[in-house]
């Protein structure tokens, strides 16, 4: 959560901070602003050169984006959403990954089917980024494979920050946690990520709160930091994207539990560890209003049916694919408003004929993240949420 440097120094001097710290969001922090959205106005074959490269720019805040080359680049340390769709070439087949840095593929957009239609394909997730690490769509090297556009911008990449890391030194344990099943140091630049972290701070705050940062980065991750905030409860972040790497075939089985949750076996992000992987669901720990994005490839010959449930079978929102057609993916989001303890799951229907398809690309991905808190009902305010309130309309 971003503060003024003012409001941190008088929190650091504050012996409880109360509910204040998570809602002092600062919108207009111009240092921290990281966003883009391109598009491509040509079709592209799959060769040697397999970036894909952007000509329309619609946004490139920051100028993280570099659309010659086709690479994100990480300016600020934090934790950023990513969607891109792409089109299929009439006659050729479709595979675009989403890349971290060389080789790490973190989504995909796939589909075998040469035949003559053109259709989108979509994908979004949610990734912790260092400073330098690099983001970027691949085309498959192979001929046989092409993106469609024209200057309809059919192919389409966006990015943007929604969580810096400005008080990693309160909620580090969580990131390793979030991001033990991924490679982390490949592919880094020359410049060391922790001296990248301090430079970026020391330009978007004061002296005190470098001091602490710095303290804390020198000392190797000792736990200095707990009794400055102590609380977690004062964060107000909360945000998961996991993905699967196996497929789910539906089988007829009596006795099994109905309605058992898709799980996951790769966190890219889950931080405030309100996501339980292996069980699949999330439970709201912050009130307010959630954006949820989830993809599913479809299995050849098998029905794809996937729900985003709230709490116990609501269905939110669904896909649903019942054509013949060979491997392809299908992606929905909305927005919920859930409150403390209320849970969103995803359900593919078990029985036998429906299904959907995964392999270590991860077609099956699931996010979802705070966008806006609910507001307090406080009488008394205290520094930080009086200037939330100011901007209640
Ligand atoms: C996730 O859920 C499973 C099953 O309910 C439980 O055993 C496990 O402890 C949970 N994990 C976390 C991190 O809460
Ligand atoms: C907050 O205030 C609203 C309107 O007065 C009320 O409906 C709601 O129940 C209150 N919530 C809590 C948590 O007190």
């Amino acid at each position: 959560m971003l503060l003024p440097a003012s409001v941190l120094i008088g929190l650091l001097c504050l012996s409880n901070v109360g509910g204040a710290w998570g809602f002092a969001r600062l919108q207009d922090d111009v240092e921290l602003r990281s966003a883009f959205s391109v598009a491509r106005t040509n079709s592209m074959e799959g060769g040697p050169k397999m970036t894909v490269t952007f000509d329309a720019i619609y946004v490139n805040i920051g100028g993280d984006f570099d659309p010659k080359t086709g690479l994100f680049r990480c300016r600020i340390t934090g934790a950023y959403f990513f969607s891109f769709t792409v089109g299929k070439f009439p006659h050729k087949d479709l595979s675009v990954m989403l890349m971290k840095n060389r080789n790490e593929v973190q989504a995909i957009v796939y589909e075998e089917n040469a035949g003559e239609e053109r259709k989108v394909q979509s994908q979004s997730v949610m990734l912790q980024l260092e400073f330098g690490d690099t983001v970027w769509l691949r085309l498959h090297g192979d001929p046989r494979y092409a993106l469609y556009s024209n200057t309809g911008h059919y192919t389409t990449f966006n990015g943007y920050l929604i969580y810096p890391d400005t008080y990693d030194f309160q909620t580090h344990h969580h990131h390793s946690n979030s991001n033990s099943q991924q490679p982390q140091e490949e592919n880094k630049p020359l410049l060391n990520s922790n001296q990248a972290t301090e430079n970026i701070r020391s330009e978007t705050t004061d002296a005190p709160v470098v001091v602490v940062v710095v303290e804390e980065k020198e000392q190797q991750h000792q736990e200095v930091e707990e009794e400055e905030y102590d609380e977690d409860e004062d964060d107000q972040r909360s945000a998961f994207s996991v993905g699967r790497t196996q497929s789910i075939v539906g089988v007829n089985q009596v006795g099994l539990p109905q309605h058992q949750p898709v799980s996951f076996d790769t966190a890219f992000v889950n931080i405030g560890e309100d996501f339980n992987v292996t069980e699949g669901v999330f439970t709201c720990r912050v009130p307010g209003a959630y954006y949820f994005s989830f993809n599913v490839g479809k299995m050849p010959q098998k029905t794809l049916s996937v729900k985003l449930m709230k709490n116990h079978l609501e269905v939110q929102a669904m896909i649903y694919d019942d054509s013949q057609g060979e491997k392809a993916l299908q992606s929905q989001s909305l927005m919920l408003s859930l409150k403390p303890g209320e849970i969103v799951w995803l359900y593919s229907h078990q029985k036998d004929g429906f299904g959907a398809y995964s392999n270590h690309a991860k077609y099956i991905t699931f996010t979802g993240f705070l966008v806006y808190p609910d507001l307090p009902n406080t009488t008394t305010t205290t520094g930080g949420s009086q200037s939330y309130a100011d901007k209640k309309p």
